[in-house]
């Protein structure tokens, strides 16, 4: 081989080593190296990677199978769908709740898919996908506390718990001013603590509510109790990187109201149930 070509095949392998080096670098939703969309670099990688924290059943959760544990629920659902139809891998990552959307932002995931409520602050960091749950808040507490709390007033004198960085949190401290509540990483830890006396009641998603006072025992949800200014709602989307991601919010929004259109939505939520019935058995 001449002098003269092998130095530029050896170039180009350079060239093309760079390129790769690059590529890998430059994570997936992360827009700056190329002109790449949002949807574009999904596909490059041949997968979605999907940030979830799994503590929100029937949402998401872990199982264990075969000795191995697994994230799965109606969320994790929706991620599959949507990493279907990118025609891509769904790679899923467990993280702390407050830790997500700081991932996302930072362009470590795809997206968050976790029961997340789009609100104005959030928005201003990332966007969302459409609704495809609404779901509204309640209480739980110790069963003997059952008929304790009749008033969003008496339930501002009592010490709260919420997971932190939640519109619930959100919700506690802004809307009903309580200073005093507390808020921890995950939704067991705050059951566990209520359960130790260190805390009254547990402000979360109803659908979560109910499963959880059927996997613990000596809790309930409140009954009869009306949550106002902003408590009531607690409605779920998709969590986007800001950027080129117009073509992803289309494809996921068209996944949302494919599932809701056919019924499938409902179908995948009602496995989600049935599938923690059978784990706490
Ligand atoms: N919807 C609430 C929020 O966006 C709570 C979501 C909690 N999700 C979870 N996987 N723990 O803040």
């Amino acid at each position: 081989m001449k002098a003269g070509l092998k130095k530029l095949l050896a170039l180009g392998l350079v060239a093309v080593l760079a390129t790769g080096l690059v590529g890998c670098g430059n994570k997936s939703s992360d827009n700056s190296g190329g002109n790449q969309t949002a949807l574009e670099q999904i596909k490059k990688n041949k997968k979605l990677v999907v940030a979830t924290s799994p503590d929100y059943p029937p949402f998401e959760f872990m199982v264990s199978e075969n000795g191995k544990s697994k994230i799965v629920g109606a969320d994790i659902d929706l991620a599959q769908k949507i990493a279907d139809k990118l025609g891509v891998e769904l790679e899923l990552k467990a993280m702390d709740f407050d830790a997500l959307l700081p991932a996302l932002q930072a362009g470590k995931v795809d997206m968050v898919i976790t029961g997340m409520t789009p609100n104005e602050k959030r928005k201003k960091a990332v966007d969302f996908s459409d609704i495809y749950f609404k779901g509204e808040n309640a209480v739980i507490v110790n069963a003997k506390d059952a008929g304790k709390f009749t008033s969003e007033d008496q339930l501002k004198k009592a010490k709260l718990g919420v997971q932190k960085g939640s519109t619930q949190e959100t919700y506690v401290k802004d809307n009903l001013k309580v200073t005093n509540y507390k808020a921890l990483v995950a939704v067991p830890d705050l059951i566990a603590d209520m359960k130790n006396g260190n805390i009254d009641a547990v402000v979360l998603n109803s659908k979560v509510a109910g499963i959880n006072v059927t996997k613990y025992d000596g809790i309930k949800v409140v009954e009869n109790l009306k949550l106002t200014s902003g408590g009531d709602e607690e409605a779920m989307a998709v969590a986007i990187k800001k950027g080129d991601n117009a073509d992803l919010i289309k494809l996921t929004n068209e996944v949302i109201k494919e599932l809701q259109d056919s019924g499938e939505y409902d179908k995948i939520l009602a496995n989600a149930v049935d599938l923690i019935s059978k784990e706490t058995k």
